[in-house]
């Protein structure tokens, strides 16, 4: 358990990011296993029994503060009450106070469910990765949403994580859209309309196209001149990049993501000739109708191409050219890519072309695919014309929380703000709420719904929570807390959820399913919910109710925490 399955070791090293956000690594593995001192536990348990019986008249701190001094000494049998043998069954009986103890000095502290598992080990992550042109649909705020998310459980790991989005700036498609846009569109029009006006233009591409092969044959002229560094053709193909990054930079803005590099397709271009050379010295690179291939048929795939026929670089070599670069620059122990499920091919090809190139750490290359997205069940098409685009997806939950803000909660300070955290939150959540592998398809009525497993739902119980807080107006003190008075069941379900966090967090990015931290942060908020209904917490008497206000305030960081690694925010009001 104590490491991430994939891991190899790396050594301490110096690595830089493309844009010099340099990054030290330390070195070492990390060393979380303490020593386990098993001798010493009838010992420490007498210890504590004669400690207890001190205390017993006064207000009973099982917080356990007083052993603090000897944390490294195994207390775990502390925790078990009684062990008997029934049937063959062994049952074991859980000493609830000293355990919840346990849990909330835990949980209150800073750095919870947090891990140095990561330490000096690198991963770099491929996700978002749009391609310039194009809108950025609702596939591209999946794998945005994704990848996001597994950064921070990554991070939260110990881990340094390189934020990489590979954007799709290069290939003939750009050849397409000069000509498109020298035919159909102008320097206005495309200064107005953005990516839409640079997606009209490319459709009607598509459709004249079909009945005249000549501007396909111009299209592919103009690519050919960007590759060769034509002037004209790359100041063109300049400004759609930055009328479209400026489009996605609005997008992150929004979901409050960002990237550690922007090295798109276009920056591997120059770096193919040299794969090229590598490919014909290792004697892999065949020839085939003029094109440059690598053969994978002893691996039951079909070839992965390298060039094309006029010797131009492709999508599949500028990954491998992308591949090596990483591998190179930031000596990744794992490299992720988050796409949909369409590229595993794909990516196969890639990671098996890098096996038979003799690079070992091909084998701690992941595709991480996901399921299709689908706008109440409907396929989503560039081509048709069928488009939506994430920011209007966006700024529509974002409108739509704040009108049920008007009508629930009309007095609340920070509207605009509320209803940001509520209806992006909404729209992170309802993309990770399932197996990634899962089709989503996008329904307003589940998206924002405030009382199913949603966002919304999870942010009010948080929100409820802090409101307790502030009505019983001191701060508890974690000495002031005794256990004794969280042992009833709902009490110590609770506890037992809040104590589950590191595992889930741990759980989480080894099987990069974020859709078991936003499952668990539901279910907590359900328990939260069920305790504070037959709990009473306002009202109830001195001693319990600072042993529940505590728990209380170790359930709604614990949600704050779990929200924040979804990529989610959660308001104090709503
Ligand atoms: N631009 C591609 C798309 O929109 C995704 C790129 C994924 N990353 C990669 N290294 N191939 O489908």
């Amino acid at each position: 358990k104590e490491r991430l399955s994939e891991d190899i070791g790396s050594e301490g090293k110096e690595c830089e990011s493309k844009e010099n956000k340099g990054k030290e690594c330390e070195g070492k593995e990390s060393e979380s296993k303490q020593s386990k001192g098993k001798d010493n536990e009838g010992k420490d348990n007498e210890d504590k029994e004669s400690k207890r019986k001190e205390n017993e008249s006064k207000d009973r701190d099982s917080i356990d503060k007083e052993s603090k001094g000897q944390e490294n000494k195994d207390k775990e049998t502390e925790y078990i009450s009684k062990v008997e043998a029934v049937n063959g069954y062994l049952n074991i009986f859980m000493n609830r106070e000293i355990f919840i103890g346990k849990i909330l000095r835990e949980a209150s502290g800073k750095e919870y469910g947090s891990a140095d598992t990561g330490k000096g080990k690198t991963i770099c992550m491929d996700y978002s990765s749009p391609n310039i042109a194009k809108n950025f649909h609702v596939g591209h705020l999946r794998t945005t949403i994704i990848g996001n998310s597994l950064y921070k459980l990554y991070s939260k790991l110990g881990y340094s994580v390189v934020r990489i989005n590979h954007l799709g700036d290069w290939g003939t498609q750009f050849g397409k859209q000069i000509v498109a846009y020298k035919n159909w569109s102008s320097k206005e029009q495309v200064e107005e309309g953005g990516i839409a006006e640079l997606l009209r233009v490319y459709i009607i591409f598509d459709r004249e196209a079909e009945k005249n092969p000549a501007l396909q044959e111009e299209a592919r002229a103009w690519f050919a001149k960007m590759e060769q560094g034509d002037e004209e053709a790359l100041i063109l193909w300049k400004w759609f990049k930055e009328i479209s990054l400026k489009e996605f930079e609005r997008v992150y803005k929004l979901l409050n993501i960002e990237f550690d590099s922007y090295c798109g397709e276009s920056f591997y271009m120059d770096k193919v000739p040299a794969l090229v050379e590598e490919l014909k010295e290792k004697r892999l690179l065949e020839e085939s109708d003029g094109a440059g291939i690598i053969k994978l048929d002893d691996y039951h795939m079909p070839p992965c191409l390298i060039t094309k026929k006029d010797g131009s670089s492709i999508y599949h070599s500028r990954d491998i050219a992308a591949a090596l670069y990483r591998k190179e620059t930031y000596d990744f122990s794992q490299c992720l890519y988050i796409t949909g499920a369409e590229q595993k091919l794909h990516f196969a090809q890639i990671f098996k072309a890098l096996e038979v190139m003799g690079y070992e750490w091909a084998e701690y290359m992941h595709h991480i695919p996901y399921g299709l997205v689908s706008m109440g069940g409907e396929k989503l098409s560039t081509r048709k014309g069928n488009v939506i685009y994430a920011e209007d997806i966006l700024k529509e939950a974002v409108s739509l929380a704040l009108t049920a803000i008007e009508e629930k909660n009309p007095n609340i300070t920070e509207k605009e703000e509320t209803a940001k955290k509520i209806g992006i939150g909404a729209v992170i959540y309802h993309d990770l709420a399932n197996q990634l592998i899962k089709d989503v398809s996008f329904r307003w009525e589940e998206v924002l719904n405030f009382d199913g497993m949603s966002a919304p739902y999870i942010q009010y119980t948080y929100a409820r929570a802090g409101s307790i807080l502030r009505k019983i107006g001191r701060e508890i003190e974690e000495q002031k807390v005794n256990t004794e008075y969280l042992k009833d069941d709902t009490s110590y379900e609770l506890v037992k959820l809040v104590g589950q966090y590191p595992e889930v967090v741990r759980e989480a990015a080894e099987k990069y399913e974020p859709s078991i931290l936003a499952r668990y942060a539901y279910s907590l908020a359900v328990q939260f919910n069920k305790f504070y209904q037959e709990c009473r917490i306002l009202t109830a008497e001195a001693g319990y109710q600072e042993a529940r206000a505590f728990l209380c305030k170790v359930v709604q960081k614990t949600i704050k925490d779990a929200m924040s690694l979804l990529g989610i925010e959660c308001p104090e009001e709503m």
